[in-house]
């Protein structure tokens, strides 16, 4: 279990709890970290941004009272600046907004640091890598999204890999180019090769009947 995903430049695995089963989630939480995952991503849906409901500020502030884990909110919601003191209250450590859903990322970026937490900026596979520049200098972590967001379980899009590789060489050493979305044991090594450093992964993980034996692959490839 990792702390402070930034003290460390491995790579790290971060379940997506959108798969977990959310009647036992505490317990759900416990066997991914005890088996060898880093920390969590959380999965915010809005029912706009998406098409498709998932959680907000009660469920993170649960999951903050079961781990002592980072948490890493993934914020698929049309207004990320309106909720994003509900979501760093509620105990997320990281929260990163759509570029799509503003109109001046960097301003957006500054505006969610000053709430106290780490600060990503993410994109569409549909959505140009040069969107997302101007916002560069103000944020901990970048995110390529390699499933048009809104459910787990789809299929990698290779076609992304070219903006991974251009994000990874415009970085900074303290900046972090994390991977969402297809990553299982056929796509984390390939992620990998082109510069990611945290893969988050659902379904790979809590679709499995042995989750510790899934981590343990996964980690495995990297
Ligand atoms: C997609 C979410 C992902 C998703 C990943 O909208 O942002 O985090 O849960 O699921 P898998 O790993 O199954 O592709
Ligand atoms: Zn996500």
């Amino acid at each position: 279990m990792t702390a402070n995903p930034f003290q460390t430049r491995a790579h790290q695995l971060l379940p997506s709890i959108l798969s977990a089963d959310f009647a036992k989630l505490g317990a759900e939480i416990d066997e991914v970290l005890s088996g060898g995952a880093d920390f969590l991503h959380l999965d915010v849906m809005d029912g706009h941004f998406v098409p498709n409901i998932s959680f907000g500020p009660p469920v993170i502030k649960a999951v903050r009272k079961a781990t002592t884990a980072y948490l890493d909110a993934h914020l698929m919601i049309t207004e990320p600046l309106r909720y994003a003191p509900a979501m760093v209250a509620a105990g997320a450590q990281n929260l990163t907004f759509h570029v799509e859903v503003v109109d001046d990322p960097a301003h957006a970026a500054r505006e969610i640091r000053k709430l106290g937490c780490n600060v990503g900026i993410t994109l569409n596979p549909a959505t140009p890598v040069e969107r997302i520049w101007p916002a560069l200098d103000w944020v901990d972590v970048v995110l390529v999204m390699s499933v048009v967001p809104g459910f787990s379980g789809q299929k990698f899009i290779p076609d992304v890999l070219p903006k991974v590789r251009a994000v990874k060489q415009r970085l900074r050493p303290d900046q972090r180019l994390e991977i969402d979305g297809g990553i299982n044991a056929d796509t984390i090594a390939t992620a990998a090769e082109a510069g990611a450093d945290w893969f988050v992964v659902a379904s790979a993980i809590f679709d499995q009947t042995d989750r510790q034996a899934a981590i343990r692959q996964l980690r495995a490839l990297l």
